[in-house]
Order: C-alpha cells, then structure tokens, then sequence
C-alpha cells in the first residue's frame, strides 16, 4: 500500500530511528501521530514537521490507558483530516544493559529492571498494536489485494546474538521477532501485514552514550559498510515493507552482516 493520505501511528516518534521513520512517512505525503514520553521532543519535531500532518500525543506505552487516549485523540484527528489509519510503527524501545548476576555486587540483577525492559518493549509493543488494530480492521481495503495496514515491529541484533549484559533485552526483542508470524497469520483475514525489523548499531539517542569500549567491540566485528547504520536506512526499510504487499510475517535483519561478538 502507499502511505500517501493515510494516518500513521509512531510510537518512539520523536527520537532516532521513530522519528526518521516519521520524517520520511510525512514527506511520501502520510499523516503522521507520534506517540511518545518525550514532550521536549515532541515539541521540537512538530515544529520540524509542521502541526498539518503531523501530531504529537504525549504517551506512555507500559500504560494502557495512556495508550487509549492517544488512539482515541488520533481517532478524532482522523475524523477532521479524513485519512484513515494506514498502518503502526511500534519504535519506542529501552535498553537498559545489565548482568543477570552481578559479580561486583555479589547479587542478582533487580526484578524492577527486567520488568522494566520487557514491559516497554513486549507489553508496549503489543499493547499499542492491539489498541490500534480495531481501527485498522474497519477501513476500506486500500489496494486489489484488499490491504486494510501495515504493522512494522523492532526487533534487534540481540534477538539473534545478543552481548553481555542483554539477557533482557534480547529476551525482549527475541519475543518481537517470534511473535510476528502468528501476528502475521492471526490478521491475514483482514489483509493486515506484520513486518519486523532487527537492526544491529544505528545512530540515535539509545547509542549516543554507549560506552567506547562497546562500540569498539561492534565496530571490530562489522563487514560492511564498517559503520553504523543511519536513521534514514532503517526508515527506508520501513517505506519499501509498507509498500510491498509480498513482505509479511517475516524478520528482516538490517545489519551489514555483522554479528556481535560475545567479547566486549
Ligand atoms: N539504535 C540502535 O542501534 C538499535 C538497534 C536495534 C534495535 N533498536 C530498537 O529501535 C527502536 C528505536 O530505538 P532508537 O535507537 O531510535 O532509540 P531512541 O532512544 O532514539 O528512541 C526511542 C524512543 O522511545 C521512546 N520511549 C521509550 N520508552 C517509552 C515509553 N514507555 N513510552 C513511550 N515512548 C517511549 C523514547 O522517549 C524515545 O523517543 C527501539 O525499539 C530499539 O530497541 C535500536
């Protein structure tokens, strides 16, 4: 399907690879609702944008009701611009490296941590889609096929190899990647496709503070491009798995081949 005059939901909007996804969504013509915690931000990027196309709803994603009302303030916006809702980019995602046990400390890692990871990126992923899939459910079919949206997931390169540190995080974004073909299977009647992407390094404010010596150990072992994926890249994906109605159920791994090393 074409984005072009169709509303997009963003969770993680405002920021990296959510906001790249949502500049190149609103410049291919899409209405663009961007959910997200960071009102600085949010703020920041409508001036970017522009308020035409694009709205910003302060959201938590771990809190369902926080989630309903931005879908409820995007069912109206929706109502004023008449662009139905094309499809949803879940993009806002934490990573918060700890040891399951750690040595220093001589402890486990805290229950609040792990809940935290898993709660923004599993239960805020799936919480955000399931609110949002009624309204996708109900459109009139877009294209031949009878294509009512699209849902594009984030995974990560620690569902398949994840570092030190990412027993969480990989926990989280391995359940990403083997959630989406029953999605993709469970929405199949309703002509709605699930896309995942697993990203390796990307530049965005989540790697801004990673440590050297971690982003040397990614750099050793990089193919090519020897560098970090750019915004742009990753939002690129996600334009051409809106656009091809063959891309379904499937995880893409947008990395440059590399794998991460085990050795930081
Ligand atoms: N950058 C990378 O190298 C990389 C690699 C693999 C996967 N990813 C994944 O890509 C996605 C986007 O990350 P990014 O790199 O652009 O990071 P980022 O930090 O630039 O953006 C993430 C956004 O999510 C928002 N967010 C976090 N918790 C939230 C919550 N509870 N409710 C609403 N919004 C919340 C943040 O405010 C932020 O704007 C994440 O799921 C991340 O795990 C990133």
């Amino acid at each position: 399907m074409k984005p072009k005059d169709t509303t997009f939901i963003i969770s993680g909007g405002v920021s990296g690879l959510g906001f790249e996804t949502a500049r190149q969504l609103h410049d291919a013509g899409a209405y663009v609702l961007l959910l997200d915690m960071n009102a600085e931000l949010g703020a920041e990027v409508i001036k970017t944008l522009g308020s035409q196309r694009a709205k910003f709803v302060e959201t938590d994603v771990t809190e369902t009701s926080s989630i309903q009302a931005a879908i409820d303030a995007g069912v109206d916006w929706v109502k004023t611009t008449g662009k139905p809702f094309g499809g949803i980019v879940a993009a806002a995602g934490v990573g918060l490296p700890a040891k399951l046990y750690n040595s220093r400390e001589k402890a486990p890692a805290p229950m609040a941590h792990i809940d935290f990871v898993l709660n923004v990126n599993i239960r805020g992923t799936l919480d955000l889609i399931r609110l949002g899939l009624p309204h996708l459910i109900k459109n009139e079919p877009f294209t031949e096929d009878g294509e009512r949206g699209v849902l594009i997931l984030v995974s990560s390169s620690a569902a398949f190899d994840g570092q030190p540190g990412q027993v969480a995080y990989s926990a989280s974004k391995g359940a990403i990647a083997s959630l989406t073909l029953p999605l993709s299977r469970d929405l199949a009647m309703y002509g709605i496709r699930a896309v995942t992407i697993a990203p390796s390094l990307f530049e965005s404010n989540m790697t801004k503070h990673m440590s050297d010596r971690t982003r040397k150990s990614l750099e050793r072992v990089m193919e090519f491009p020897r560098r970090s994926g750019r915004p742009e890249e990753f939002a690129q994906l996600v334009m051409s798995s809106i656009e091809n109605p063959m891309l379904n159920g499937t995880v893409i791994r947008l990395d440059g081949a590399m794998r991460m090393p085990s050795r930081l």
